[in-house]
C-alpha cells in the first residue's frame, strides 16, 4: 500500500508537469481524484488492510488525496490567471475610436434672428398672420394703390408665374388679407420670405426676408408708429437707438417715412458699413392710405393705422457680422455651425 501510495504521487506530478493549459488540470484532477480514479481505488482496498494499520493508511491515502487537490488548485489559478490575461489581450476595445455622433440640427441664423424679432413684436401686442408666397396681382400692388404703370410691377423686378398671378415682391401683400377677416382693432405682424428679380451680390439677392406691420384701430397716429419703431429696435439692438424719420413714398402709405438709425460702428460719422452716411436705412413706413383700408373693407372714416415693412438679412448681417448677403443662403456648414 505505502509504495502504491508514493507511485501514484510520482505519477501525478510527472503527468502535471506535461500539463499546459487548465482543461489540461481539471482532467488529470478528475483521473486521479474522481470516483473512479486510483485514490478512489485506494480507498476501496482499504477494507483489506489489517485493521491495525488501516488508521496510518488511511490518513496517507488521506494526505496524498489533499495534497493533489492542493496541486490541482495550485496549477488550475496559475493557469486560469494567465489566460485570463490572453483572453483579455485578445479582446481588447480600442476606445480610441471616436463614438458615432448623432447628428443634430439647429435653426439657421436667420430664422434664429427672425424668431427673436417676432418674440419682441409678441410682447408689443402684435400677433403673427402669414400671407402666401405666390399671390395676386390684386394683394401684391393693385389693391395696395399701385398704379398700373408703377415701376415695381416691372418684368426686372416681379417674378411673374402668368399674367395674373406672381411671387410677391413685399411681404404688404399680407395687409388686404389681414383687413377683410379682421374687425379693427387689427395689431398683427406678418414675416416672411419675398423674391424679386435683382442682380445676386454682397449685399442683395432674389429672395430674401422681410416682416410687416400692421395697426389698426380708432385714432392711430404717426406718433405711434413712432414710439412703436422706437421701442422696437431699442429692444431688437439691444441698446438706446437714435433713429430718424425721413419723408418718403409708397403708394400704399400716406404719409410715408423711411426710418434710419444711427449707425453703430461709427457713431454717425460715416463707415463702409453705413456707406459714410452715418444712418443705416431700416425700415419703411408710413399711415395705411385710406384708399386701402377701404380696399380691405375698414372704413377710413373711422380707423386710421400704421404699416411697415423691415428687411430681415440687413440688420442680422450687423448683428451677426456677416457681409455677404448670399451666406445665408449657400448651406455651407462652415458658416452655420457658427451660430
Ligand atoms: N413694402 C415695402 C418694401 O418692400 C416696405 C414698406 C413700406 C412696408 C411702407 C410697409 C410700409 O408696410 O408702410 O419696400
Amino acid at each position: 500500500m505505502d509504495q502504491m501510495i508514493g507511485e501514484l504521487r510520482q505519477q501525478f506530478k510527472h503527468e502535471l508537469k506535461d500539463v499546459k493549459d487548465s482543461s489540461g488540470v481539471e482532467q488529470l484532477k478528475v483521473r486521479f481524484l474522481g470516483k473512479k480514479g486510483p485514490i478512489q481505488g485506494l480507498m476501496t482496498q482499504l477494507r483489506d488492510v489489517p485493521g491495525d494499520k488501516r488508521p496510518v493508511i488511511g490518513k496517507q491515502i488521506n494526505d496524498l488525496k489533499l495534497e493533489l487537490e492542493a496541486l490541482c488548485h495550485e496549477a488550475l489559478s496559475g493557469y486560469q490567471q494567465a489566460e485570463l490575461a490572453q483572453q483579455i489581450a485578445g479582446e481588447k476595445i480600442d476606445i480610441s475610436l471616436p463614438g458615432r455622433r448623432q447628428f443634430q440640427g439647429k435653426a439657421h441664423p436667420l430664422s434664429q434672428f427672425l424668431q427673436e424679432i417676432i418674440d419682441i413684436l409678441h410682447g408689443m401686442g402684435f400677433s403673427v398672420q402669414y400671407g402666401p408666397d405666390i399671390d395676386t396681382d390684386w394683394y401684391n400692388f393693385e389693391g395696395l394703390n399701385f398704379p398700373p404703370d408703377h415701376p415695381a410691377r416691372e418684368m426686372q423686378d416681379t417674378f411673374y408665374i402668368d399674367a395674373e398671378r406672381l411671387l410677391r415682391t413685399h411681404t404688404s401683400n399680407t395687409q388686404l388679407r389681414v383687413m377683410e377677416k379682421t374687425t379693427p382693432p387689427i395689431r398683427i405682424i406678418a414675416p416672411g420670405t419675398v423674391y424679386r428679380n435683382e442682380n445676386i451680390s454682397a449685399r442683395s439677392h432674389v429672395f430674401f426676408h422681410q416682416v410687416e406691420g400692421l395697426y389698426v384701430d380708432r385714432n392711430v397716429t404717426l406718433a405711434d408708429l413712432f414710439s412703436t419703431m422706437e421701442e422696437f429696435y431699442t429692444k431688437l439692438l439691444r441698446r438706446k437707438i437714435i433713429s430718424r424719420f425721413r419723408p418718403s413714398f409708397f403708394p400704399f402709405t400716406e404719409p410715408s417715412v423711411e426710418i434710419d438709425i444711427q449707425c453703430s460702428q461709427c457713431g454717425g460719422k460715416g463707415c463702409r458699413i453705413c456707406k459714410n452716411s452715418g444712418w443705416l436705412e431700416v425700415c419703411g413706413a408710413g399711415m395705411v392710405h385710406p384708399e386701402v383700408l377701404r380696399n380691405g373693407g375698414i372704413d377710413p372714416e373711422v380707423y386710421s393705422g400704421f404699416a411697415w415693412g423691415m428687411g430681415v438679412e440687413r440688420p442680422a448681417m450687423l448683428r451677426y457680422d456677416v457681409n455677404d448677403i448670399r451666406l445665408f443662403s449657400e448651406n455651407d456648414l462652415r458658416f452655420l455651425n457658427q451660430f
